[in-house]
């Protein structure tokens, strides 16, 4: 079985599996990392939204040969560790909201919305309602009023 190992969360790990093997089972069934969830599998709800080197991308769509050992995983359970203090900014503006429904799409939608407030911010702009438009994460529960107030208050913060 080849071996392929890249960074996530900040370490380094070694998973075995197949080339093809998509990169969302390789860290929710081999590596036991929840956080990146199920949704369509093909790319279209978002639910599996991570970062690749500080972009959003999702790993049901990536093929686990084709991360490369120096690229750097985050998912929702290593947000937190790239800030200062217990949690992100955003999931402190996510619980004020109180943002979630039955949660399922909430990890994505966290995801996500980081990884837009960085690229806008490093094109020296703040968040606009465009900017929302552009996420395309689906909520089945219908959270997206909240989603949107939720980003804009931890846009503030970031
Ligand atoms: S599970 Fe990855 S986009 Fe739907
Ligand atoms: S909170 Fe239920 S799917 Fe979004």
């Amino acid at each position: 079985m080849p071996t392929h190992t890249f960074v996530l969360n900040g370490k380094q790990v070694t998973a075995d599996v197949e080339d093809d093997v998509r990169l969302l089972w390789v860290l929710r069934d081999v590596l036991g990392v929840t956080g990146p969830k199920y949704g369509c599998g093909i790319n279209v709800c978002k639910a599996c939204t991570s970062h690749i080197n500080g972009k959003a991308f999702n790993p049901c769509s990536v093929r686990v040969a084709d991360v490369e050992p120096t690229d750097e995983i985050t998912t929702i359970e290593g947000l937190a560790d790239t800030v200062e203090g217990d949690l992100h900014p955003m999931q402190e503006a996510w619980l004020e909201q109180d943002v979630a429904q039955c949660g399922y799409c909430q990890p994505g939608q966290i995801m996500a919305a980081v990884a837009k407030v960085k690229q806008v911010k490093a094109q020296g702009r703040e968040i606009t309602d465009a900017d929302l438009d552009t996420i395309r994460n689906v909520c089945r529960c219908g959270t997206y009023v909240r989603i949107r107030e939720a980003i804009k208050a931890g846009a503030a913060r970031m």
